[in-house]
């Protein structure tokens, strides 16, 4: 009987733990397990194109390094990472490729990853959270 409960009590502690970790929304700055799922997805998804030190390849693929695209309005960038959906105000055709729609992504890896991008190669903008991302997504 008393292992029995303690063996409850450990379970409800590690699922604690593991509610805690998944972090709903970023912490500000890029600390935390939210920094570590924004890097963990540069890493597996982006870097290929846009390189470690997310400068791209200059006419193949853009830095995101400055990019108004990535530290501006999360709406534009979410529909465009996500949906494929590219910004009004930016003409196509100035790269020779094209990016993947990476609509897998749900909003709170969608978050984490654009904070990575906001915090890293040079920027300095704000975090963005996952309200922002589902609000941006399926909007005109
Ligand atoms: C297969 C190569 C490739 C991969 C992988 C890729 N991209 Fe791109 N990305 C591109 C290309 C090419 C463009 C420019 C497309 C255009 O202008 O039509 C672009 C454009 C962008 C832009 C707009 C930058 C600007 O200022 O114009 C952002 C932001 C971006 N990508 C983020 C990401 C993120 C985040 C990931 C990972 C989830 C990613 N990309 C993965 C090729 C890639």
């Amino acid at each position: 009987m008393v292992m029995h409960r303690t063996r409850l009590l450990l379970t409800a502690l590690g699922a604690f733990a593991l509610g805690a970790c998944s972090g709903a929304e970023p912490p500000s700055g890029a600390a935390g397990a939210a920094g570590e799922l924004g890097a963990r997805l540069y890493e597996g998804s982006c870097v290929a194109c846009h390189q470690a030190d997310g400068h791209g390849i200059a006419g193949v693929y853009p830095s995101l390094s400055g990019s108004p695209v990535v530290l501006g309005d999360p709406a534009p960038l979410t529909r465009w990472v996500l949906e494929g959906r590219r910004p009004v105000d930016l003409p196509a055709g100035r790269y020779g490729t094209r990016m993947p729609a990476f609509g897998w992504l749900k909003p709170p890896d969608a978050a984490a990853l654009f904070t990575y991008l906001r915090s890293h190669f040079g920027n300095a903008g704000t975090p963005v959270d996952s309200t922002a991302v589902a609000r941006a997504l399926g909007d005109s």
